[in-house]
């Protein structure tokens, strides 16, 4: 199978990496050289550290990756899998154009963690061939995917990209198209709520963090995780959340609105509830 990775952010880059370490060829794309190199050598430092402790020839894994900047490179893909930013419209555009470059019978996948894949599908005529592949961060590390099926995505399709999932050494689960599917609508809740306790002065955000840690054994801190996954996504993805159930109990905390505003996105800007040097 020839898979495509439209947007080669922090979970693009990563999905494209997965792939390609299993020994597919992988096209990505993305609007320009500049982005598509940074996604590059983000790669090669992943595969690097990897390499150290997994059987995996670094430079072939590369010579498997094509970089692009059209997206009509596309149009040879079996699956393409799209992770651009969280953008209803520029989600619904990108599905539209994909649904014309590629052939009848090419998957189109959306990575996103918080939007309708029904949305998605209704602007393509292949509704039966489009689903949500939901990976998480970091992609080379975690183990899980979340497949959408949307009520027209077809069981051929969803077996398709369950054996596709299992043959890149992860694994499923199988969700419905509702708001932030499974594993988010458990996080997000209690990454929110670490945020409010800061913003009430609780504890400090070191605290919360090793609180959690110890007390509830989570790997990282929500804290960490909440700069780690970008407050600029989280906040999109709470807002997702509250504005679709309208449940009160999913209100975004002022103090995240406040660190998005002042551009402090959490690691990938150098400072968020921690800094980064
Ligand atoms: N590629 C390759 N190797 C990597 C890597 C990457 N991207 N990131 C970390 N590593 C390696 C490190 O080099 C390190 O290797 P050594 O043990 O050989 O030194 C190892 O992984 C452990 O890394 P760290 O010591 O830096 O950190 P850690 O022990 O905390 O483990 C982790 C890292 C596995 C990511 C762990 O912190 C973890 O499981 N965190 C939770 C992540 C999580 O919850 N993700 C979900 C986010 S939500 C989401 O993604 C959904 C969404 O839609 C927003």
């Amino acid at each position: 199978m020839k898979i495509g990775v439209l947007g080669s952010g922090i979970m693009g880059n990563g999905i494209a990496q997965v792939f390609a370490t299993a020994g597919y060829e992988v096209t990505v794309v993305d609007i320009n050289e500049e982005v598509l190199h940074k996604a590059k050598e983000t790669i090669e430092k992943s595969l690097g550290k990897l390499s150290k402790k997994q059987d995996i020839q670094v430079d072939e894994v590369l010579n498997r990756l094509i970089f692009k900047t059209d997206r009509t490179s596309l149009k040879d893909r079996d699956l393409v899998i799209e992770a651009i930013t969280e953008n209803i419209e520029a989600k619904k555009e990108v599905f539209k154009e994909l649904d014309e470059i590629c052939n009848q019978k090419t998957i189109l996948a959306s990575n996103t963690s918080s939007l309708s894949i029904s949305e998605m599908a209704a602007v393509t005529n292949r509704p039966d061939r489009v689903c949500g592949l939901h990976f998480f961060n970091p992609v080379p590390l975690m183990k899980l995917v979340e497949i959408v099926g949307t009520k027209q995505t077809s069981t051929e399709t969803l077996a398709i990209v369950e054996e596709l999932i299992g043959s890149i050494n992860k694994e499923s689960i199988r969700v419905t198209d509702t708001p932030l599917f499974v594993v988010n609508r458990l996080l997000v809740p209690m990454l929110s709520e670490a945020i409010f306790l800061v913003e009430e002065g609780t504890a400090t955000v070191k605290d919360i963090d090793k609180g959690m840690q110890l007390g509830a054994s989570h790997p990282i801190g929500p804290l960490w995780l909440a700069d780690m996954i970008g407050l600029d996504t989280l906040l999109y993805i709470q807002e997702a959340l509250y504005n679709k159930t309208g449940d009160s109990k999913y209100k975004v905390p002022a103090l995240l609105r406040d660190m998005v505003e002042a551009g402090n996105l959490g690691r990938k800007t150098g400072k968020g509830f921690y800094e980064y040097k």
